[in-house]
């Protein structure tokens, strides 16, 4: 079996980009991001556009495959619109297997090194279509086709149902994160007790009321970075890994060289508890 891909400390986030999704991941890739979270659901991600830009990288000897951390999701058909990447009326096994597959081709590569659900069929339990999802994710796993699996979107009930099946526990967990909910921090405790590495994602866009706080806004000023910077930088403390989706150069340096800030330990735990 192929070794456990190294863990990233930061993961550029692909969704949203459309036709700049190609040149803003070879962009991200030039400025240092070493790993790329995409998904194979047209509605929000151009996964062949992410292909696009890894291929123009690797031409440039930017980066090679061995160098990368991809990671993509499954998606089910109510996520999707009408262009989907596997056959709706096939068995929910056989659709993980054809999304799978196309990730492999959009991304020129034979294996991702994360496969990720992007989301539990109901919002309020882990269902028997997720059982059967994540047993399908666990053969591709398996078959040498995704490296770690994860999970998108769920809450600690979720998790917990899904421990209580005995199912195999994710690798990845990736939520959106609230400031007012602790930064996720019932599920992130979760995952911390079973070492589930948690990604956290709109870390600046769930949390305007972060970035306007007077007193973050001036230690920021203090500490010669930006607001964005000290979430991105608190995030790491609590041991989140953070995504970022930026299209600015500026705010990708920017976000890369915010693990370089010297955030005291007192001031990481103030923050945790700054909204909630
Ligand atoms: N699993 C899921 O369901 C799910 C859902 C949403 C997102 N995601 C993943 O997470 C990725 C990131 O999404 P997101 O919601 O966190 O972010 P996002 O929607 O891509 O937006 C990031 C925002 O923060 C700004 N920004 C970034 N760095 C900044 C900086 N240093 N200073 C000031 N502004 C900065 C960006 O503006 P500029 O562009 O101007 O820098 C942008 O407006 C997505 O691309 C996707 O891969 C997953």
């Amino acid at each position: 079996m192929a070794a456990e891909p190294r863990i990233p400390d930061f993961l550029y986030g692909t969704a949203w980009k459309e036709d700049r999704t190609a040149a803003l991941t070879e962009l991200a890739l030039r400025t240092g991001f070493r790993a790329i979270d995409t998904a194979n659901q047209r509605r929000h991600y151009f996964e062949a556009g992410v292909g696009e830009g890894l291929a123009a990288a690797y031409r440039a000897g930017i980066v090679t495959r061995a160098d990368l951390f991809l990671q993509t999701k499954f998606t089910y058909k109510r996520g999707q619109d009408h262009r989907l990447p596997y056959d709706p009326s096939a068995i929910l096994a056989t659709q993980v297997a054809q999304s799978l597959a196309s990730s492999l081709d959009h991304l020129s590569t034979d294996h991702v090194d994360s496969f990720v659900l992007h989301g539990p069929s109901s919002a309020d339990d882990w269902t028997e279509d997720d059982a059967e999802v994540w047993e399908a994710m666990r053969r591709e796993r398996d078959a040498g086709h995704a490296r770690l699996l994860g999970v998108s979107n769920v809450s600690l009930r979720h998790l917990e149902q899904m421990e209580a099946s005995h199912a195999e526990m994710p690798s990845f967990l990736q939520n959106r994160c609230f400031a007012c909910l602790g930064w996720d921090r019932e599920v992130r405790l979760f995952c911390k007790e079973r070492k589930i590495v948690y990604q956290g994602f709109s870390l600046l866009t769930a949390n305007p009321e972060v970035l306007e706080h007077r007193p973050l806004i001036a230690m920021a000023e203090r500490l010669n970075a930006t607001p964005a910077q000290v979430v991105f930088r608190f995030a790491h403390g609590i041991g989140i890994l953070p995504l970022t989706g930026t299209s600015d150069e500026a705010h990708m340096k920017q976000d890369l060289a915010s693990a370089d800030i010297n955030l005291p330990a007192d001031v990481v735990l103030a923050m945790e508890s700054l909204m909630g």
